[in-house]
């Protein structure tokens, strides 16, 4: 993966394929304000969008695609495969269905959502139904989520793509610098999930919440800087040449979001912020996950 020369907020994936760095996240986002809430991120300006089966609301990112009027070639569209619908056959029928739900006859990228590391022959076996898929053309790129180095290993071990994109959690608490360099290894992009550290306010005990935007740093950045706290982490991400996707259902925090793409933090302050790095995630680690972790039932 290589930063663009011709367009600095790209990401060139391993196979070629262009990828806005800074994308919308729709998690948590209920079926019925999705669609509106898609639309303001394109008429925003976003141009990814990320969904999956288990965010309940493929149907309705399709809808808002569909309404915004864009060309369908200028939005990058990702979804990703639950591990209940892990092994080879099981794949395709989540990958179709999918693809139904979005009204898509292509999506941009197809992500693993899990490993299932105590069953990895079903995740591989996934992960080759969706290597057919990109042969097919039915998928522009196809990578995983919530790898860690070991399972990336025994991934490539197996597979014959290696991975455009692994989505993980990563903020200013948690920077997974080793991890990152493994991707960068591997000529995989890093993709951070929960890149404002939302999912360190989420579900945490009352007072438990640990809140990235209003560590003293950020906000002393941000102060410094005449931004916001959120814009502070956004350009961190991007100057590291990672893709985020902060989620938000409110039209001025999605510009807000965006217009950390206009301006660049010093290296010193970049320091300042990798600086915050505690080792501990926010959301479960991958290692532990089993397809009974998170019991989601898709609506097909
Ligand atoms: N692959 C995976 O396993 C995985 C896991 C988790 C998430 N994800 C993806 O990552 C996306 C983002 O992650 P996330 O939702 O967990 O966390 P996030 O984007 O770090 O944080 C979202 C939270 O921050 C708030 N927020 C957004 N912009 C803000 C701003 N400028 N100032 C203050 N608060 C702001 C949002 O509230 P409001 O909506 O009220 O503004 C929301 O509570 C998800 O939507 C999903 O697409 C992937």
């Amino acid at each position: 993966m290589t930063r663009t020369g011709e367009n600095d907020h790209m990401i060139r994936l391993n196979n070629g394929v262009r990828m806005p760095a800074l994308g919308f996240g729709v998690y948590r986002i209920a079926p019925e304000q999705t669609t509106a809430a898609v639309l303001a991120a394109l008429e925003a300006g976003y141009r990814l969008i990320d969904t999956a089966a288990a965010y309940d609301n493929e149907r309705e990112v399709g809808a808002a695609i569909r309404a915004s009027g864009l060309p369908r070639s200028e939005i990058f569209v990702t979804s990703k495969l639950w591990p209940t619908d892990y092994g080879y056959a099981a794949a395709r029928r989540a990958f179709d269905a999918s693809l139904d739900r979005l009204g898509l006859e292509q999506v941009d990228m197809f992500l693993l959502h899990w490993p299932l590391p105590a069953d990895f022959s079903q995740t591989l076996a996934a992960y080759r139904a969706l290597e057919e898929e990109l042969e097919r053309g039915r998928v522009r790129a196809i990578g995983v989520c919530n790898h860690n180095a070991a399972n990336l290993e025994r991934l490539l071990a197996g597979a014959s793509t290696v991975p455009a994109v692994n989505q993980v959690e990563l903020h200013p608490f948690f920077t997974q610098t080793e991890l990152v360099r493994t991707h960068r290894r591997l000529g995989i992009a890093t993709q951070a999930w929960s890149p404002l550290g939302g999912v360190n306010v989420y579900d945490a005990a009352p007072g438990r919440a640990r809140h990235v935007l209003q560590h003293p740093v950020i906000a002393g950045l941000a102060e410094k800087l005449g931004r916001t706290p959120g814009q502070i982490v956004l350009s961190w991400h991007i100057q590291q040449g990672h893709s985020a996707i902060p989620k938000t259902v409110h039209p001025a925090r999605m510009a807000e979001n965006l217009a950390a793409l206009d301006f660049a933090l010093s290296p010193d302050d970049m320091a300042a912020v990798s600086a915050l790095d505690t080792g501990i995630r926010g959301g479960d680690d991958p290692q532990t996950v089993t397809a009974a972790t998170y019991p989601v039932h898709i609506r097909r």
